[in-house]
């Protein structure tokens, strides 16, 4: 990612209300749930902010998470322990402000996630992902998220963060 934005954890000061991705329900997330959800420590989050106009770009939400050792596609399954459950990290929530689209900043929040659990000082074999429709679900497929083995569900599962 270029200098034009920072990556910071959410606080009181970045400015939420006239946050718009183009999907109303992360944006009504983002705007008025999120806080409560850290608070709480359901999930961390992290925006993107343009250091020339403090504007909030896009953020993304980490929170603690499993999915079942059935769940998990081969060949990724039988390399892994017969534990019940994988222990992983989930992105809840990732969206990018409409007002920079294609510049690569959902790219660039993605791997920001990726690292950031990558070098957290606790256990996570993989990072999972809510799509929250079909393009979210390409967007993912598109960086090497897999589809967990669950019919009819948008979940999605990536590479073991090692390989990040
Ligand atoms: C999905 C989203 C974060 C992508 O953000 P973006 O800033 O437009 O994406 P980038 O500019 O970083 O795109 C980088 C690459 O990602 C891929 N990509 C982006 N959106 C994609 C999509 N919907 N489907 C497939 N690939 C996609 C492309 O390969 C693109 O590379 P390109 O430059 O060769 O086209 C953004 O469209 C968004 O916020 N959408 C609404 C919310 C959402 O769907 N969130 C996803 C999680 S639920």
């Amino acid at each position: 990612m270029s200098a034009r934005f920072a990556i910071e954890k959410l606080a009181k000061a970045h400015k939420r209300d006239d946050f718009t991705c183009g999907n109303d329900r992360i944006d009504s997330y983002f705007r008025e749930t999120v806080s409560q959800d850290v608070k709480r420590k359901y999930a961390t989050c992290f925006v993107a902010k343009e250091i020339a106009t403090d504007r909030v770009a896009g953020f993304y939400t980490l929170s603690s998470s499993n999915v079942p050792l059935t769940e998990v596609p081969e060949p990724l399954a039988t390399r892994l322990p017969r534990y019940p459950t994988v222990p992983a990290v989930l992105i809840g929530w990732l969206g990018r402000h409409s007002d920079y689209a294609g510049q690569g900043l959902g790219e660039a929040l993605l791997f920001d996630a990726i690292k950031t659990v990558a070098t957290a000082p606790i256990g996570a074999h993989a990072i999972f992902a809510d799509a929250i429709d079909d393009q979210a679900v390409a967007f993912y497929a598109a960086f090497g998220f897999a589809p967990l083995v669950r019919p009819a569900c948008q979940r999605t599962i990536s590479a073991p963060c090692w390989t990040w």
